[in-house]
């Protein structure tokens, strides 16, 4: 009787033990949430470093200083829409022409990446954070 029983649970545990482990892991860890791309951490410096606050500054124009006076813009309107990077003077200018010259004028252009910070910040409500 006992030796049955001993059969059985051995038995069990060799079916189940592999069954157990060896399914993989069915919940795939979620990628880890995006950070937020921030106007003072991240969009701030870069228009520091690229120059366009040395041509945008406080002189007339299109002052690129805060989100309040990027959402003025400059002589075509607002240089962002919040919301919609695809309408944004600024994206719509770190890519190409669309009136005028590429930003930053004269080069070198912002890499893929740089713009789509602004792209995420943007889509993202354009927020003063
Ligand atoms: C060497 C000076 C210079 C630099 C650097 C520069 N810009 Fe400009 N920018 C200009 C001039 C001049 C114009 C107006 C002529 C034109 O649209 O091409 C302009 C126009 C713009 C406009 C359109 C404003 C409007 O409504 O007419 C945007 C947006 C803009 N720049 C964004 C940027 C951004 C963002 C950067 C940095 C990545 C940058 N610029 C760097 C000189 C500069």
């Amino acid at each position: 009787m006992i030796f049955k029983f001993l059969l059985t649970v051995s038995l069990l545990l060799i079916l189940f033990i592999p069954a157990c482990t060896d399914q993989g892991n069915p919940l795939t860890p979620a990628a880890p949430a995006a950070t937020e791309v921030k106007f003072s951490s991240d969009i701030s410096p870069l228009l520091a470093s690229k120059g366009c606050v040395g041509c945008h500054g406080s002189n007339g124009g299109l002052n690129v200083g805060t989100v309040a006076s990027l959402l003025t813009g400059g002589n075509h309107g607002p240089a962002i829409v919040a919301g919609k990077a695809d309408s944004s003077n600024l994206v719509l200018k770190l890519k190409g022409t669309p009136f005028g010259s590429r930003m930053p004028q004269g080069g070198p252009y912002l890499t893929a990446a740089e713009i789509k910070l602004f792209e995420d910040w943007i889509n993202a409500g354009a927020k003063n954070n």
